[in-house]
């Protein structure tokens, strides 16, 4: 069993970036500029937040940090995305989910100029990724790619397992691993919480990608030797051992699960790191309209 270690390739990645970033500075180019719009107080936001600001830094981007209170209004939100799609010096921008109950996430994907929207959220974005088209692949299916191709894992022809169906990982993952490229050229079967034969398709998987939200959901009886594991679970359960007072659990079952994989993905230090490079690697690509003009 081999761990895939994605604070390893994150630091290579992000070194990368801001090589690059030095040279374009360097030669006199534009410093990449990314955005990010937050609203509320939710914890889980503010530390993802702070932590895309902070790689910015890090890797010689410019960025902003907009913030509204809790109680926004849909079109003053509007008017932000408005005034950041205008604005020529931002390259990229984010707006962090969830948003408030009253406002509509899909009227606010909808508004980003999809030039500028590295999260990849945006349907011109989703569609052209789902047709092979140069776009915006969102962060944490891209970052899973990465960790696939930097570990040189075979992928033609297998059969890979998505657990879950979300617009932000799972639809996504299953279009790319079943595109005519490497990562992909897979048979894919996308598994949800209807699915009435998870655990035999489970069992028929090479590559399984766990993204359904349930901690410690894939056990180890549901996976056959040899698979290839991607724990895209991250939620945060109560804790009395750690200083933030939870712990961060993946949706598979590590002990079990971890023996009759051939590589596998921990949580924390496996998807995770590879989101944010990834939304760096976006903004680095928007910074150089190496996609859209
Ligand atoms: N909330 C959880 N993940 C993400 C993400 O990748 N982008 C944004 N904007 N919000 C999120």
């Amino acid at each position: 069993m081999q761990l895939i270690d994605g604070k390893v390739v994150s630091a290579q990645i992000k070194a990368e970036i801001a090589e690059e970033v030095r040279l374009i500075k360097a030669a006199g180019g534009k410093t990449p500029h990314l955005a990010a719009v937050l609203v509320g107080h939710d914890g889980g936001s503010e530390t993802y937040v702070a932590s895309k600001v902070r790689t910015c830094e890090e890797v010689g981007f410019k960025s902003s940090l907009i913030r509204y209170e809790e109680d926004v209004t849909e079109a003053e939100l509007l008017a932000c995305i408005e005034r950041l799609n205008k604005d020529e010096d931002v390259d990229g921008f984010i707006v962090q989910l969830p948003l408030p109950k009253h406002i509509s996430e899909q009227k606010v994907i909808e508004a980003i100029d999809y030039r500028k929207d590295v999260d990849g959220f945006h349907p011109i974005n989703v569609g052209r990724m789902s047709i092979g088209l140069p776009c915006f692949v969102s962060a944490t299916p891209a970052g899973i790619l990465e960790l696939l191709k930097r570990y040189e894992i075979e992928t033609k022809g297998k059969h890979c397992v998505v657990l879950g169906r979300s617009n932000i990982v799972g639809k996504p993952m299953a279009m790319l691993m079943m595109q005519k490229a490497y990562p992909g050229d897979c048979t894919v079967t996308v598994c949800h919480s209807r699915s009435q034969n998870l655990k035999e398709m489970c069992l028929s998987a090479d590559i399984i990608i766990a993204a359904i939200g349930v901690p410690e959901f894939l056990k180890g009886d549901m996976v056959k030797e040899g698979v290839v594991v991607i724990d895209v679970g991250t939620t945060r359960l109560p804790s009395s051992v750690t200083k933030s007072g939870f712990k961060l659990t993946g949706d598979v079952k590590f002990d079990e699960v971890s023996p009759k994989c051939s590589y596998i993905t921990p949580v924390p230090g496996g998807v995770g790191p590879m989101t944010i490079i990834s939304l760096m690697r976006n903004t680095l690509f928007a910074g150089k309209r190496s996609i859209y003009n």
